[in-house]
């Protein structure tokens, strides 16, 4: 993949948000890369619910070019470590449209359980309608 000088300004712009947010606790992003060819595979997204308990939501997205060879799996277990042991979480939620079926397989193979189905919390681009999943570790 090339990148223009624009794109490369912008992404070390954006790097240097995500690392300031890091280091402020506000939210915590991390990239996934294939041990092997030192690829860019998934995002894992980590937000702040609520500190005193503490409660952390986790999200992620897979790389097009990556998808559907567990590296999303890989990377939240690897993140489910680290806020567990070093943020020192109590709870982890996870929230899914309920027919995006890729996601939810991913949250139950990591251990997340099923805790409440929202119905018709969501309008889809097509106008259409559909619920979202809460699940909890
Ligand atoms: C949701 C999403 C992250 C799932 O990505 P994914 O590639 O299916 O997840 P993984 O990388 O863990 O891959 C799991 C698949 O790889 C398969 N796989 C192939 N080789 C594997 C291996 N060596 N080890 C483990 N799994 C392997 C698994 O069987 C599984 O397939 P299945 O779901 O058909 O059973 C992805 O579809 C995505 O980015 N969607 C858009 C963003 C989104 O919806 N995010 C969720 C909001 S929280």
């Amino acid at each position: 993949m090339s990148f223009c000088r624009q794109d490369r300004g912008r992404s070390r712009d954006l790097v240097r948000e995500l690392h300031a947010d890091w280091v402020a606790r506000n939210c915590f992003f991390m990239g996934a890369f294939d041990k092997e060819t030192r690829q860019f595979v998934a995002q894992i997204y980590v937000g702040v619910v609520n500190w005193d308990l503490p409660e952390f939501a986790i999200g992620y997205f897979a790389d097009k070019d990556h998808e559907g060879q567990g590296f999303v799996t890989e990377a939240v277990q690897a993140a489910l470590r680290f806020i567990f042991e070093h943020l020192r979480a109590h709870r982890v939620r996870l929230e899914t449209n309920e027919t995006n079926t890729r996601s939810r397989r991913v949250a139950e193979r990591c251990g997340f359980v099923q805790e409440e189905q929202l119905r018709e919390s969501h309008r889809n681009p097509d106008g259409t309608l559909s619920g979202d999943v809460l699940y909890g570790l």
